[in-house]
């Protein structure tokens, strides 16, 4: 039973246990039944199955989950230090003709009619090595396919990458073995287990925070539930300005590291993916690109056409934000990224020194003057019965006024608003600057 006090590693907690439970990639799930049903009628298909794929994208999980949907017993080799030809002979070869002992030493009984699933985990590392001795891994690659080949036990090996899995004595394991893609997990299947989690965790997270950390994952599972679970961390609610916990936002060296790949690096796949890294809202990133495009590119022609994808992407950021719509986020990404990197041919050299966005630093600057609009708005509001915005747009200039011109009604609404000092200061202040304006236009027109 799963104790709360107990800290539990959510991609754990959370890892299905039926192949039903398994998000995505449903014919690859199809085929991993398949192949287990012809195991179960004693005329299996293949040997073994490789199931291939990028990290955190439920391989595993569909192997053990396999196994749990037909009552088979797993006997499972992942640790690389147990890879060796020794110990594939040791464990591995008595699996898979009959009963034996896992590495624990515990004895493995295929009971009458049931099957063991036999799962190499990490199988392409297990050939990397360049050993050659009793303990190299050419050794355990030979092994493996003996073992294959004498099976009587289905046998699932799990590799991210094809290549080294299949060189060398390794192209054997393609007659042997059927394969089985995995893909990355799409983005809305992802949002939905997230949101999932959340709830059955009590935490309210904000839709935009997942998002970010479903955009940042790359399909992913494992790391958007890792970076959920410490965003979440010792609260119940997060906001969008808690994901700068999560380590992948701001600094401006970073960013600046990211435009300068857009700017500069031919592989428009390594330019999406630094974008992507910087974990940060598009909104933002397409600051820092507008700001610094005229110092990288002074060819008008690819200025404007630069400029033409940042428009572009500008909008998609816009119908986001208005319709809640996040999965817009990945065409804006790659308008601003790869768009903005293909509107120039020419390689570019020596050093730009960037800047940090002009309209950043002017909203830093009037940041306090923004929140106390904000809050006298509020008060006004829930005096008039408006909500706050429309306060501020209709009710604030009119009590500004009357607040100047009426000390008796500065003094009554100052007690029934509760105004602190600061508010009162804004409100006052701020007539005086608008007053040395209209001064300044006016002698301006004279
Ligand atoms: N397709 C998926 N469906 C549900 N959870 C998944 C899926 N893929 C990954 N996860 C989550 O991520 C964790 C790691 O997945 P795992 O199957 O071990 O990945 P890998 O593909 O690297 O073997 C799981 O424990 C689970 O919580
Ligand atoms: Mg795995």
């Amino acid at each position: 039973m799963y104790d709360p006090k107990r800290w539990t590693n959510w991609c754990e907690k959370y890892r299905p246990q039926r192949l039903s439970d398994v998000v995505g990639n449903r014919k690859s799930v199809e085929e991993l039944k398949r192949w287990a049903e012809g195991w179960r009628e004693g005329k299996p298909s293949k040997k073994g199955l490789v199931l291939l794929g990028n990290p955190g994208i439920g391989k595993t999980t569909s192997a053990l989950a396999l196994a749990n949907d037909f009552g088979w017993t797993v006997v499972e080799l992942n640790a690389s230090d147990q890879r060796s030809a020794d110990s594939i002979n040791r464990i591995v070869k008595p699996s898979a003709l009959n009963e034996s002992f896992d590495l624990d030493g515990n004895f493995v009984l295929a009971r009458e009619g049931k099957r063991k699933l036999i799962v190499l985990d990490e199988a392409d590392n297990l050939y990397e090595g360049r050993g050659e001795g009793k303990l190299g891994d050419k050794g355990g690659k030979q092994a493996i396919v003996e073992a294959l080949k004498i099976s009587q036990q289905p046998m699932v090996l799990i590799a991210n990458n094809q290549r080294s899995l299949f060189k060398g004595v390794g192209n054997e394991l393609k007659k042997l073995c059927s394969l089985v893609k995995f893909l990355p997990i799409d983005r809305e299947s992802q949002f939905k287990l997230l949101k999932t989690v959340c709830a059955k965790e009590g935490k309210r997270v904000e839709p935009e925070v997942l998002w970010l950390i479903v955009e940042h994952s790359s399909g992913d599972l494992r790391s958007a539930l890792n970076d959920l679970q410490s965003i979440c961390t010792g609260k119940n609610e997060v906001r969008k300005t808690d994901t700068l916990a999560l380590g992948y936002r701001e600094r401006e060296t970073v960013i600046f590291e990211g435009i300068r790949e857009i700017f500069r690096n031919p592989d428009l796949r390594l330019v999406r993916k630094k974008v992507l890294s910087l974990g940060e809202e598009p909104k933002n990133i397409i600051l820092w690109i507008d700001e610094n495009l005229p110092y990288e590119y002074q060819n008008p022609d690819e200025l404007s056409k630069a400029y033409d994808c940042l428009a572009q992407s500008d909008l998609f950021i816009g119908r986001s934000l208005h319709t809640q719509q996040y999965k817009l986020w990945r065409y804006a990404i790659d308008l601003m990224s790869c768009g903005v990197a293909g509107a120039s041919k020419r390689p570019r050299m020596g050093y730009t020194r960037y800047q940090f966005p002009q309209w950043l630093i002017k909203m830093k600057r009037t940041q306090r003057e923004r929140q106390l609009k904000r809050s006298i708005g509020e008060k006004l509001g829930r005096l008039c019965h408006l909500s706050r915005l429309s306060a501020q747009i209709h009710q604030l200039p009119f009590f500004r006024q009357l607040f100047k011109n009426d000390k008796e009604f500065a003094q009554e609404m100052t007690s029934q608003l509760n105004l602190s000092r600061e508010e009162i200061k804004l409100l006052i202040e701020e007539e005086k600057e608008k007053k040395e304006r209209s001064l300044f236009d006016f002698s301006i027109k004279q």
